[in-house]
């Protein structure tokens, strides 16, 4: 680290231990004292209701010293609400949800959701590992899909409150027990979403297990950069892949890895949604639109920029940054306007759409596949950054 950074690092320590702002900004963005003391980092919670079975839900406030906001509540993991600025400083909700608890417990299509133990679908709800055949729950047709009946989505986890000198967060735990919807092994899952001044809403996944499993965690966030004014066909959307896992009928890999290049699923340039996703193309018809793993184009280990969403009217870009090898990006095709989400707005058709961080679906009956199996001893960790900015 060079010197000037360092010292950065330390002074913003020691601000934020003072409950001081330091503030970078330009002249033209500079703020009042009073404008200042307002915008420190904030952490509020408070008592969202409870589920059926009387476990009391909290929702966590998450504030930046920019004041974009996130609100996470604990039962799914769920990001309930995500606001950020459009070019002219207006803070709009850029996410899809509910407004209460009963409606997500209800019917929700894993709005802002954690799923898990495995992130989209295991063909037949079935694998093998170590030579033993295990069954999962089959949720979607004959598959088995973002862990099940009952995923992480629709599980209350233990929460606490994350301080850190650049950063709020909560630190979201959930230990799922051996054979729960089919899988191997009691899995320790801890989530920490981190909301940093440097605008960006930081996932950080770790797991442990006590018998071989596969794991496969991701957001499902609906995002809609206008703050959810129409549909999303006009988001320009750039992904860093130059190959992606065809899918079947029943949107199962084959297996194979094909080439984006001359088809619609192309988007190695910034590319409207909108664009070619009418187009007479096979893999298209399969998913009802955009509903695909892309294979990130990875030198190497670490963080790489996965995707790039931009909404010209308002400006807002969002950039996505993870460590893992794929990104499922559906394009909001199962809304059909019979849901009415948060402020009465009624989501229809591609009213939002999700870039899901992740291993490939159906890895673990795929062998050429990057592995998804956790054994005992090891520890999954993986890190997803969605990066808030405008143009
Ligand atoms: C994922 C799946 C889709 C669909 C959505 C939620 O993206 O791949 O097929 O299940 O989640 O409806």
């Amino acid at each position: 680290m060079c010197g000037i950074k360092s010292q950065q690092v330390v002074l913003a320590a020691v601000a934020a231990a003072a409950g001081m702002v330091l503030c970078s900004c330009s002249p033209m963005q500079s703020r009042t004292a009073a404008d200042q003391a307002t915008r420190q980092l904030d952490i509020k919670v408070k008592p969202f209701g409870e589920t059926s079975d009387g476990q009391q839900v909290r929702l966590y406030t998450l504030r930046n010293v920019n004041g974009l906001s996130a609100e996470i509540m604990t039962y799914g993991a769920i990001v309930v609400t995500l606001k950020t600025p459009d070019r002219k400083g207006k803070m709009d909700d850029i996410v899809l949800g509910y407004d209460n608890l009963a409606d997500y417990v209800k019917n929700s299509p894993y709005f802002g959701a954690i799923v898990g133990r495995y992130g989209n679908r295991i063909g037949q709800g079935k694998f093998t590992l170590d030579g033993v055949e295990y069954k999962l729950a089959v949720n979607n047709g004959e598959n088995h899909l973002h862990g099940g009946l009952k995923g992480f989505d629709k599980v209350v986890w233990s929460d606490e409150p994350v301080w850190k000198a650049n950063a709020v967060g909560v630190k979201l735990s959930y230990v799922s027990k051996d054979g729960e919807e089919g899988y191997p092994g009691n899995l320790n899952a801890t989530v920490t979403y981190l909301l940093t001044n440097a605008n960006e809403l930081r996932i950080e996944y770790q797991a442990t297990t006590d018998k071989a499993t596969p794991v496969n965690l991701t957001h499902h966030g609906y995002f809609n950069l206008t703050g959810a004014q129409r549909d999303i066909l006009d988001h320009a959307l750039a992904l860093n892949a130059d190959k992606f896992t065809p899918v079947d009928k029943g949107l199962i890999p084959t297996g194979e890895l094909v080439a984006v290049k001359g088809t619609p699923m192309d988007f190695t340039r910034p590319t409207p949604i909108g664009a070619r996703i009418g187009n007479e193309f096979e893999q298209l018809k399969f998913g009802g639109g955009y509903d695909h793993n892309w294979v990130l184009n990875k030198g190497g280990r670490g963080m790489i920029t996965a995707a790039r969403l931009y909404e010209p009217t308002t400006g807002r870009l969002m950039e996505v940054r993870t460590t893992e090898p794929g990104i499922q990006f559906y394009s909001g095709n199962f809304l059909d306007g019979t849901i009415t989400g948060k402020g009465v707005v009624v989501y229809k058709h591609r009213w939002g759409l999700c870039l899901e961080t992740q291993h490939y679906p159906d890895s673990p009956n795929k062998p050429n596949f990057p592995s998804t199996i956790l054994r005992p001893g090891e520890k999954y960790e993986t890190t997803t950054i969605y990066r808030f900015s405008t143009k």
